[in-house]
């Protein structure tokens, strides 16, 4: 891996041919005016009261990183190896169902911006392409597929974790929160259901297995199913067990949030957890992601690759939650609102605005190496919270 040359830092992206919003404020507001209503108030909006959602963002401010200096930053090297690849930044696409909700291009334009800066792109099962589309349309660049429990029938998920596997994708991601749908007010307010417009289909109608479990090959039925289908109250350990008996690829729990979930993941031998609440999209009133983090990092001793989500919003976020243990984090929101904003373009300014904050940050927190960040991080004594 080839460190970076710190001189790039200084331009600030400020060459820019065309005006893109910098901050995440000015990029949801912008997201907003692309979108239709109903599509950004799914994208935007969190569970219930919205008090998770609130937390996610507040909760980064009580973590103050506190700098050394006159430390030779001027070679950085922001690498990360997970499962045997190494990558060239600590970020990954964070799951997304329904991409086309936010530009025709959905999930093809993201995993090629993706692909483009060399990250992982993590597919959801109720994306708007398949995943043999993403797979032909990006080659080799890696890509992960994130599984929602089939309740109908496991043979359908085991199907679709088969069909990532000759596609070449490279983990799976359980998630783990999701066994059944949160209650967003939003998206009653506006009668809004994306996978009732057929926007998360693919993977279903391209599933042998699943096609061959419904009772007529029509558009209804196909949605029915996915219903019927979607919400998985009885996922359990034993499930999951049987699920890595089934593949080869790493398996990652995504949803963790109490340390003994965390240990349960290393006791049953799974290979990576991603602390989430779901972008406070799930249970409302559920600790802040980067709160439940330290606990966590603390009961896994390293036995495992630890990542995170919900709430990374900047540069500066990603270094705190590295800082504080993660091995690397996941963005949702951000990368949405480029993709609504302008494609795949889109998509790849802000990762790049995000990384160069990023690198902004850990160059002045006086550090070359991301392992270097762990001990740069208190308790910020000045917080409300
Ligand atoms: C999500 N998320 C999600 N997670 C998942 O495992 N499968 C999915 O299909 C989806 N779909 C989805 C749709 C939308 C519109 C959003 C905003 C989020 C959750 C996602 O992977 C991630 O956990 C959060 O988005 C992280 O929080 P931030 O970055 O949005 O704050």
């Amino acid at each position: 891996m080839e460190f970076a040359k710190n001189n790039d830092l200084f331009s600030q992206n400020i060459n820019q041919s065309e005006v893109f919003p910098v901050s995440f404020k000015e990029l949801e507001k912008e997201a907003k005016e692309s979108m239709a209503a109903g599509a950004f108030g799914y994208v935007q909006s969190g569970a219930g009261g919205e008090e998770t959602l609130q937390r996610n963002i507040a909760s980064f401010s009580k973590y103050a990183i506190v700098p050394r200096f006159l430390k030779d930053v001027s070679t950085l090297d922001t690498s990360i190896t997970l499962f045997g690849r190494t990558y060239p930044y600590p970020l990954l696409i964070a799951p997304v169902g329904m991409q086309k909700i936010a530009h025709v291009d959905g999930e093809i334009a993201t995993a090629k911006a993706a692909a483009a800066i060399g990250i992982p792109f993590i597919q959801s099962t109720v994306s708007s392409y398949s995943i043999e589309e993403i797979a032909e349309a990006t080659a080799d660049s890696p890509k992960w597929f994130q599984l929602y429990w089939s309740s109908t029938d496991e043979e359908i998920s085991y199907s679709m974790v088969k069909r990532a596997e000759e596609a070449g994708y490279e983990a799976i991601v359980l998630t783990v929160d999701t066994v059944v749908i949160g209650w967003r007010e939003e998206d009653v307010r506006n009668q809004y259901s994306p996978l009732k417009q057929g926007f998360g289909k693919a993977n279903y109608e391209t599933d042998p297995v699943f096609m061959s479990s419904i009772p007529m090959n029509d558009f209804d039925s196909v949605i029915q199913g996915i219903l019927d289908n979607i919400q998985h109250p009885a996922l359990n350990w034993e499930k999951v067990a049987e699920l890595k008996k089934r593949t080869s690829l790493p398996i990652l729990l995504k949803g963790i949030l109490h340390p003994e979930d965390a240990k349960l993941a290393v006791a049953n031998g799974i290979d990576g957890i991603i602390v989430s609440n779901h972008g406070g999209r799930q249970l409302d009133g559920v600790i802040a992601s980067i709160d439940a983090l330290p606990a966590i990092v603390e009961a896994v001793e390293g036995k495992m690759p630890i990542l995170f989500d919900s709430g990374i919003r900047r540069g500066s976020d990603i270094v705190k939650a590295i800082a504080l243990g993660a091995d690397a984090v996941l963005i949702g929101r951000p990368f949405m609102y480029g993709l609504a904003v302008g494609g795949q373009k889109g998509v790849e300014k802000v990762l790049e605005n995000m990384l160069q904050e990023m690198k902004v940050s850990i160059s002045l927190a006086g550090v070359t190496k991301l392992k270097d960040l762990r001990n740069l991080i208190i308790k910020n004594p000045h917080s409300v919270f």
